[in-house]
């Protein structure tokens, strides 16, 4: 999160803005009482929201409009032109939303219309009580729409966690690297689950469902009612059964507490070895070099990433690392760990005095198997994200639920499908019988380099580049069978946003297509 403002660029928007340069359409950067602005014209009607995305300040001038909304460059939040609201995460804060008066021709920006939000009415008939177990991404998303759309009634979130629900994805990336401080992790401070009432349990491991009783038991013996319930336990990390495995300098990365303890113990070390070659890995490298540590990464894979984005991109980002000083060991794993050194399958010995291992997650579903819930690698969920049991829903990494695109069902680890996946459970939860259908999208940030992926392609048999790699300005499409499955963006944020409107107008077709064919003549 980064606390730069955009700088307030472009016209004083109280001043007026003569009409005839307002493209219909197009968005216009200025500014009203010190905050930046966008102006948009959208046939007779004006509208006049922030400009600074509320995730992580993303420049929204720089988006895409769809209808009457604006969609981030970034990381794709998405707010309504007409109230500012934060429609669709990773954003959770509204931006600013200002009346525009329309006169001799110009537009001028006046108040702004915060106060004049109103929270929708209370629900009625509502669930009498919603638990949710898990206060990571989904868990708190969801808790927050819940609120969001009214929701009056008992809401508890059940974390094992020790910390208030915070920003997972920093956690390898600048709060390892050390560029952003602690106080920037947290989504929320405790206050705002108690103006929200929102009974977060912290420390609260739920053992068991009773499905029958609609009750859930904490393993320290508590236990809470639910007409509701949404299980959002996310992932851990696969632990590598190997000898040493269990010394303190050897380290997993999925908490705020392992990402303490990870900088605490790289503040006295010089040189590591990561295992594992996939983003958690890469960051966790890249971040130690912004450490100046020396860092070694292993892994089973010759060509970094290539399952996910491609050979030649695999190739572009072990190219990276190699020229910000991270040695490889490719197509070998550890056999071996010891107090100074990690052992290769080959016998090479390579020192370090901290190991991290980030060799993929499982989701954890151990409470869903219990209950008796469908499983099928991750918890099985309909297009309303329920799952097998009436009233239990689940969302985020456990979740394995019908593509869209693809009609195939998927599971996918995403900071923002996690979030959007809670914000539509919840809306379920209140009966709004909303599908999920958001296209899946994810980000990775490694030294000064980092990529856009939407779409989702568990396989292809094409990756086409479309521009230039080695100058960071490229689009990468990948295809099965001839089908668009999902586009990676290198410094190109609008061809990102551009795909995404794509997938989501080939599904709304689709289906458009299949309710025809299904409608009685
Ligand atoms: C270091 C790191 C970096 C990442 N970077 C990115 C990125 O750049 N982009 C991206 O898209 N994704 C990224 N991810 C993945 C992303 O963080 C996850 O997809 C997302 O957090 C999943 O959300 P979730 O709510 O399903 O699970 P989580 O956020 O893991 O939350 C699960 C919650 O459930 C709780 N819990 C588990 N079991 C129980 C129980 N029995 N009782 C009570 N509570 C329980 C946990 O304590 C936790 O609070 C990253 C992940 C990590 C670890
Ligand atoms: S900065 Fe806007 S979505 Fe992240």
């Amino acid at each position: 999160m980064t606390e730069e403002k955009a700088k307030l660029d472009g016209p004083d928007l109280a001043q007026g803005v003569a009409l005839s340069t307002l493209a219909e359409g197009a968005m216009l950067l200025g500014h009203t009482q010190g905050e930046a602005v966008i102006l948009v014209r959208r046939g007779d009607a004006l509208f006049a929201i922030g400009a600074v995305c509320t995730h992580y300040s993303g420049p929204l001038a720089e988006g895409l409009l769809v209808e009457d909304t604006v969609r981030c460059p970034w990381h794709h939040a998405c707010f309504s032109l007409r109230t500012g609201e934060a429609l669709r995460a990773p954003a959770l804060n509204a931006v600013s939303c200002w009346r525009v008066e329309q006169r001799d021709g110009k537009a001028f920006v006046r108040e702004n219309l915060e106060g004049a939000r109103r929270p929708p009415p209370a629900a009625s008939g509502m669930p009498g009580s919603v638990v949710i177990v898990g206060g990571g991404a989904a868990g708190n998303a969801a808790a927050e729409m819940l609120r969001q759309e009214g929701y009056a009634g008992r809401l508890t979130v059940l974390s094992a966690d020790e910390s208030v629900p915070y920003d997972r994805p920093n956690l390898s990336k600048n709060y390892l690297a050390g560029s952003a401080p602690e106080e920037w992790i947290p989504l929320r401070s405790p206050e705002f689950y108690q103006e929200h009432d929102i009974d977060l349990k912290l420390n609260a491991r739920v053992a068991a469902i009773d499905t029958a009783n609609r009750q859930v038991r904490l393993a320290d013996g508590g236990s809470y009612a639910y007409d509701a319930l949404l299980l959002a336990t996310g992932a851990e990390p696969v632990r590598l059964a190997l000898p040493g495995g269990d010394l303190p300098h050897v380290r997993y990365l999925r908490t705020l507490a392992d990402s303490r303890a990870l900088v605490a113990k790289a503040s006295g070390s010089k040189q590591a070895v990561v295992i594992g070659a996939s983003f958690i890995g890469l960051e966790v490298a890249a971040s130690l070099r912004a450490r100046n540590i020396d860092v070694h990464v292993v892994g089973l894979e010759t060509c970094p990433m290539e399952k996910i984005l491609g050979a030649e991109v695999g190739n572009f980002i072990r190219k990276l690392h190699e020229a910000h000083g991270v040695t490889f060991h490719l197509g070998t794993t550890a056999t071996s760990i010891d107090k100074r050194s990690v052992t290769l399958r080959s016998g090479e010995s390579i020192p370090a005095d901290l190991v991290v291992i980030g060799v993929g997650v499982r989701p954890v579903v151990a409470l869903a198997e219990q209950a008796g819930l469908a499983i099928d690698r991750g918890v099985t969920v309909n297009e309303y994200l329920e799952t097998s049991a009436p009233g239990i829903f689940a969302a985020g990494d456990i979740a394995r639920w019908p593509d869209r695109l693809t009609g195939e069902r998927i599971r996918v680890e995403h900071w923002v499908v996690a979030e959007r996946q809670g914000q539509t459970a919840a809306r379920n939860i209140l009966g709004r019988r909303e599908r999920f259908d958001a296209v899946p999208f994810f980000w990775t940030e490694q030294y000064d380099f980092g990529f856009a992926y939407v779409g989702h392609a568990e396989r292809f048999d094409k990756a086409e580049i479309d521009g230039r790699l080695d100058a960071r300005d490229c689009t990468i499409t990948f295809r099965r069978s001839g089908q668009k499955l999902a586009v990676a963006v290198i410094h190109r944020d609008l061809e990102g946003l551009r795909a995404e409107v794509e997938f989501e107008r080939t599904i709304a077709a689709r289906e458009a297509q299949s309710a025809r064919a299904g409608a009685p003549s």
